[in-house]
């Protein structure tokens, strides 16, 4: 199956095949608006207007909230992001277990964090297309008052976010648009809705592979942690270079999709931890950290991802 062409991208306003029952998307003429995204139910409605500052849907090649969103069996994604993920699943049927996983992780460090750590505060850095258990709702099901600040770089999930990352009257949470990379802007809007004289669990699940060697994601992490004040902590999950079928699905991923992903070695990502302590059983492959009667799949057979949790003294 043809892959769709690289960048440079076309903005195709029009689409209709994004596959989800929540989503109604039509073309206005008003000057200065061309496109009226709503999203909602009858009882709950947004609305995002393609005029200036507002998001372009980019349709014509894959981006990774949208392949993400597809092998977890969801359904906010076009035709060009289940080819890529079919493309993945085809070369390493694994893939769609690591997504689970990585969700499974998500619950089950924010559930730590909240009622073991008596963490109230979550940074949630690339956190996707919402799905079932979010962090706000993992966090606010232990402790209502939790605060959540989700950042993404994707116009969709933006969209999405602003109808789905509800929260309850005792907390709160927010959406910033921002790219990982500009920790400046990142840290400053969260500081309006997280009091960093308290401690803050920064989540990065699946983002730093975002990122290549030579944009450095450890200086990258050093930025945001050193914002943060002691007794924060760091949870990290992200792909390992350690199937070559895998390596070979994400470079021909990365030749025809408008994001990239970056397998690391174990030891590279164990890295992201350095001057952190780690809690226990420390960076593993995912099924291995702390795995709950609650998961199905909580065998300890190995993935080719891992993931950790650590403390910052
Ligand atoms: C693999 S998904 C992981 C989603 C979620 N954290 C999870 O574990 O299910 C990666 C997410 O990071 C976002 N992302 C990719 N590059 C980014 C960047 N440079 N800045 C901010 N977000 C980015 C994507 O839009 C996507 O939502």
């Amino acid at each position: 199956m043809p892959m769709a062409s690289a960048l440079p991208r076309m903005i195709d306003t029009n689409r209709r095949d994004i596959n989800s029952h929540r989503c109604h998307i039509l073309r206005i003429s008003t000057p200065g608006a061309r496109l009226m995204i709503s999203i909602g139910t009858a009882d709950r409605r947004t609305t995002v207007t393609d005029g200036p500052g507002s998001p372009a849907i980019d349709s014509s090649a894959s981006h990774s909230a949208r392949v993400w969103n597809y092998l977890l069996g969801g359904k906010d994604n076009y035709a060009v992001d289940r080819e890529a993920g079919e493309m993945i699943m085809r070369m390493f049927p694994d893939i769609a277990r690591i997504a689970r996983q990585q969700r499974r992780f998500l619950v089950r460090a924010v559930r730590y964090l909240t009622a073991e750590a008596g963490v109230r505060q979550f940074l949630d850095i690339g956190t996707g297309l919402p799905t079932a258990d979010n962090t706000h709702q993992v966090a606010q099901r232990v402790a209502p008052e939790s605060r959540i600040v989700y950042v993404d770089n994707d116009p969709l999930v933006l969209v999405h976010a602003r109808v789905l990352l509800t929260s309850t009257p005792e907390g709160r949470t927010d959406y910033v648009e921002a790219d990982v990379r500009d920790t400046d802007t990142i840290l400053a809007a969260a500081r309006s809705t997280l009091d960093f004289d308290r401690p803050v669990a920064l989540m990065m699940l699946g983002i730093l592979g975002q990122l290549r060697d030579e944009e450095d994601p450890w200086a990258v992490l050093a930025r945001l942690l050193d914002a943060l004040p002691p007794g924060s902590y760091l949870a990290v999950s992200d792909g390992t270079d350690t199937s070559e079928a895998l390596v070979r699905a994400i470079e021909i991923y990365n030749a025809n999709s408008a994001s990239s992903y970056h397998l690391r070695a174990p030891e590279a990502l164990a890295r992201f931890f350095e001057g952190l302590e780690l809690v226990d059983p420390g960076v593993v492959t995912i099924p291995r950290w702390r795995p709950d009667v609650a998961d199905a799949e909580g065998s300890p057979r190995a993935v080719d991802a891992i993931c950790g949790v650590g403390r910052k003294p």
